[in-house]
């Protein structure tokens, strides 16, 4: 009988219009051992942060997008952008089911995702609360949610191969 390849799917997450370096270190931190393919950033580069401890853009792409439309441009072939973003009519975490193949979308610290971005999103997701979480905790939150309810591996860490001189 012909095996079937099983469907892995994959995901990018990113931030726009990020102000905080810190917090997106951390997120990108999440990303990475939550399975992340490539992480962004759109409007705000990212400058190198220790709270990535695992430095993450050593291992999976960083990309940065200079507008929003960019971004749009960029989306991989039948991919879905997720934005993820607190309001009334948005759907919990717990009753979303994830796109294989994910955008993840998160807003900045202070403004959030304006609503012409909102717009465009594809799928628009909310976590619990009452008042909105760091970003960088949303993230991991979503993505946990994500790896949960998807199982499909995780990347695995070599802790013994630690060679001198590599950047
Ligand atoms: C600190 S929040 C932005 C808050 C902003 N002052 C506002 O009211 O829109 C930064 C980002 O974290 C994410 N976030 C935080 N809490 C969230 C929640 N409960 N549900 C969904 N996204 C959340 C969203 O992507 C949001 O744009």
């Amino acid at each position: 009988m012909p095996k079937e390849v099983v469907q892995k799917g994959f995901f990018g997450i990113g931030v726009y219009q990020v102000k905080r370096s810190e917090n997106i270190g951390t997120l990108w931190r999440s990303a990475y051992i939550l399975g992340a393919s490539f992480i962004f950033t759109v409007d705000k580069k990212y400058k190198r942060q220790p709270s990535d401890v695992l430095k993450t853009w050593r291992n999976i792409p960083l990309y940065h997008y200079d507008t929003i439309e960019d971004l749009y441009k960029a989306l991989p072939y039948d991919s879905r952008l997720v934005g993820i973003e607190m309001g009334d009519e948005v759907p919990e975490l717990k009753d979303f089911d994830h796109p294989m193949r994910a955008v993840y979308l998160l807003g900045a610290e202070d403004n959030g995702l304006p609503p012409k971005i909102i717009e465009k999103c594809h799928h628009l997701v909310k976590l619990k609360g009452n008042h909105s979480l760091n970003v960088a905790v949303a993230g991991s939150i979503l993505l946990h949610d994500r790896a949960e309810k998807m199982d499909l591996g995780l990347p695995e860490f070599d802790y013994t191969s630690k060679r001198k001189g590599r950047t």
